[in-house]
């Protein structure tokens, strides 16, 4: 009896087991599973912890932070060596990890792994100043889709591209990764690279919102702006890139906004962002920007924190049970982030080879840069160079070791950097011999980057005799965390300028000219020795094809149509942020007051008249063309109209022109700027002869100004004037058009107001 007893017990008991092993099995393959099910069924199964992992990045750089439970292995996953950072994965539920590379102008990746003979060097293309020199979406289209090919081919699933903060002065650090100091040009660019970059199914977060103007102090400065500055200006070229190329990802910025970090802003996040602007994608922070309050973060509609750590995984999970923060909140955020996840590569297991198509992108690289570079001067026709030119004296540390790009997290690992001295060797010009020795084995010596190679006055003559012509290379470079130096960056050193002087001198008593190629990260001080040069081509910083792109056009094998997308001042005290830039530092507070308020760049040369350097807007061509008369579809402005022009080619050389439209708006209610860029195209190519047409549409909302005490834009009543122009200040046809109501063309909240009076300087209204 005992032994039945315990023989029935037993089988009991193990049919009991069987019973509930089958029970875990069923709960495993009821789970809940991303994609499979819907997101809201995903969220409601996970623990408090995995949400809390969700929101919050999975560690810094290649480093990834240990949990609490002092597990790792299987969570994140940073399968790309020097990738900028991932999401954590949750297994279980379907959720892998998806990894976050930089930068603007190429995918930053650590070139070498471990245990590996292969190579991940990815092209650096031209940075973003470069690029918006352009004034041609459709080229940065194409970069933007070699370069998300990289990003693609990679693996990765998301690109922290593009910055697009406007260039409020020029000292600041990471204006090479910006595009303009126009929020037209920036948004117009920006939409052009967020296209080419998401059309191969990775996902762009646009960076940094709102006004990461500068470097000193990032994470502590608290910019004082008016509404209507952010609004016109600092927070426009990221609404025109949202509406137009709907980024997967917005990355907050690192500084305060009228006192409270952009990251904490709900009126900045949520309102303006999402019930405004209809924004349907995430919100990241930038990388550590997470100093601060979390709870403000994740209310205001930051998604996700990055880079992340363990600690911040934590404290969510205690603010939560500490009813800190509602758990609401945080399942919209973990919606939002899941959201993203869904669509990246690795959550639809795209296959990646990570062999992109080098080639193919270093041509587009190549043309690209040719298209971007400005020809500041060319007196007598000197550029391009004249067939055949026997030998060139080329001049300068920075001939024979181009700067390709910025410094910080828009650094590009390349496999290599074409040198102006390996472009022009390319393109079959012979250098003068001991010159290009001397250089050569100077520049092997990476401390004497910066310093200028000194050339006896004796060498100098020599070349000057056995060459025909010279070229002399400027270089300037500058990254992130640190702004440019006036006396040391912005203005060239007495050795450059005492180079430029005596190559001139030499040169002209021989009656040979002198060029001076510009390899440069932001404008700089032209004054003083501008005039000494026959020519002056701006190549910005190029990308790694940058010798020969500079060759391309030096030669004539392209002929320049870049334009400048910001001002070159003749004194630095002309910039109207000069006297605000960057602030000032107590030891509780570092503060800027945007004074300048609207008036950036041309928006103040103009409207204050002061006489810049080079003018927005402005570059030369080696031919010429002719802009026919304005035709408008009506001259009573109702919702729109059509502008069109025909721009002819009257020179001899093929080539293409830049179509800017500036608008003057009545002023009488508030201050305006005395013209603002609505509108620009390019030509295609033109040859000698040829005409296109170009059309351009115009809307009330260009009209419209921001009244801060209306919290709305407004097109006032009266009659506004519309420019063609080929510079800001060269306007080449114009036609007055008539709005006969004022139209309120959108009505916004009160959100951003400062904490403190700006006392904005204003010009007076004519
Ligand atoms: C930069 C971002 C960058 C991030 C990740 C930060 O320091 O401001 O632009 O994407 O690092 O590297």
């Amino acid at each position: 009896m005992i032994y039945f007893n315990y023989f029935f017990r037993s089988l009991f008991l193990l049919s009991l087991l069987h019973a509930s092993g089958q029970c875990q099995q069923k709960e495993q393959v009821r789970l809940p599973q991303l994609g499979t099910n819907s997101i809201r069924d995903v969220i409601a199964a996970m623990t408090l912890q995995e949400k809390a992992e969700i929101v919050i990045g999975a560690g810094h750089n290649n480093t990834p932070s240990a949990f609490s439970d002092g597990s790792m292995i299987g969570r994140t996953d940073f399968r790309i060596p020097g990738a900028a950072g991932a999401t954590n994965a949750v297994p279980r539920l379907g959720i892998p990890a998806v990894v976050m590379v930089d930068g603007p102008a190429g995918v930053r990746i650590n070139p070498r792994r471990k245990g590996e003979s292969k190579t991940y060097f990815a092209t650096a293309f031209p940075v973003g100043t470069t690029l918006a020199s352009t004034w041609n979406p459709a080229i940065v289209e194409s970069v933007g889709k070699a370069f998300g090919n990289e990003v693609a081919e990679y693996g990765a699933d998301i690109i922290l591209a593009p910055g697009v903060n406007i260039q409020r002065n020029p000292l600041g650090g990471r204006n090479f990764e910006y595009y303009s100091e126009d929020p037209l040009v920036t948004g117009k660019i920006a939409a052009a690279m967020i296209r080419g970059l998401q059309s191969n199914g990775i996902g762009t977060s646009i960076k940094h919102f709102v006004a990461n103007n500068q470097e000193t102090n990032r994470s502590t400065i608290n910019e004082i702006i008016t509404e209507r500055a952010l609004r016109e200006i600092y927070l426009k070229g990221f609404r025109i890139a949202i509406d137009e190329a709907k980024p997967w990802a917005v990355m907050s910025s690192y500084n305060l906004v009228n006192g409270v970090h952009t990251s904490e802003r709900e009126d900045l996040l949520s309102t303006v962002l999402r019930d405004e602007w209809h924004y349907k994608g995430m919100v990241m922070t930038d990388w550590g920007g997470s100093a601060t309050n979390l709870d403000d973060q994740m209310n205001a509609g930051n998604d996700l924190i990055m880079a992340g750590s363990a600690r911040q995984i934590a404290k969510i999970v205690s603010m939560v049970k500490h009813d800190s923060l509602d758990v609401k909140v945080l399942d919209r955020n973990v919606e939002r982030v899941l959201q993203m996840v869904l669509k990246s590569p690795t959550f639809l297991n795209r296959p990646y080879s990570n062999n992109p198509d080098f080639k193919l992108h270093a041509e587009i690289s190549r043309n690209a840069a040719a298209e971007g570079m400005v020809l500041l001067k060319n007196t007598k026709n000197t550029l391009p160079l004249a067939k055949p030119v026997k030998q060139v004296c080329l001049l300068g540390n920075i001939s024979y070791n181009l700067i390709p790009g910025g410094m910080g997290s828009g650094e590009v690992n390349k496999a290599y950097t074409i040198s102006l001295a390996q472009g022009l060797t390319a393109a079959g010009y012979l250098l003068h011999e001991p010159l290009k020795e001397r250089y050569q084995r100077y520049a092997t010596n990476w401390r004497n980057v910066w310093r200028e190679m000194t050339v006896s006055d004796q060498e100098i003559l020599m070349a000057a005799a056995q060459s025909e012509i010279a070229i002399l290379t400027i270089g300037r470079n500058s990254g992130e965390t640190k702004d440019r130096s006036l006396d040391t960056n912005y203005v060239l050193k007495p050795t450059e300028k005492d180079l430029i002087e005596r190559a001139a001198i030499a040169f002209h008593q021989k009656g040979k000219k002198l060029i001076v190629v510009l390899n440069i990260c932001g404008a700089i001080d032209t004054k003083g020795w501008r005039d000494l040069p026959d020519a002056i081509l701006l190549a910005w910083q190029p990308g790694q094809e940058g010798g020969y792109a500079i060759a391309d056009i030096l030669s004539g094998k392209i002929n320049p149509s870049g334009k400048l997308a910001t001002t070159f001042a003749e004194n630095y005290t002309d910039v109207s942020s000069a006297r605000n830039f960057p602030g000032t530092a107590t030891e509780n507070q570092k503060q800027v007051i945007y004074k300048e308020d609207i008036y950036i760049g041309y928006r103040y040369f103009d409207s204050f008249k002061i006489k810049p350097a080079y003018e927005f807007g402005y570059g030369l061509s080696y031919t010429t063309f002719s802009i026919a008369p304005l035709k408008l579809s009506s001259t009573i402005f109702k919702d729109a109209i059509t502008v069109t022009t025909k721009v002819t080619n009257t020179g001899k050389t093929a080539g293409k022109q830049v179509v800017q439209i500036y608008i003057t708006a009545p002023n009488k209610l508030i201050n305006k700027p005395v013209q603002e860029l609505k509108a620009f195209a390019k030509t295609k190519l033109l040859q000698p002869g040829e005409t296109e047409m170009l059309t351009f549409r115009i809307t009330t909302n260009d009209l419209a100004s921001f009244y801060n005490d209306k919290n709305a834009w407004i097109a006032d009543q009266g009659r506004y004037l519309i420019k063609a122009a080929t510079s800001s200040k060269q306007i080449r046809q114009s036609a007055m058009v008539m709005l006969p109501k004022p139209v309120i063309t959108e009505q916004v909240h009160q959100v951003l107001r400062p904490t403190l009076p700006v006392n904005a300087f204003k010009p007076a209204i004519d």
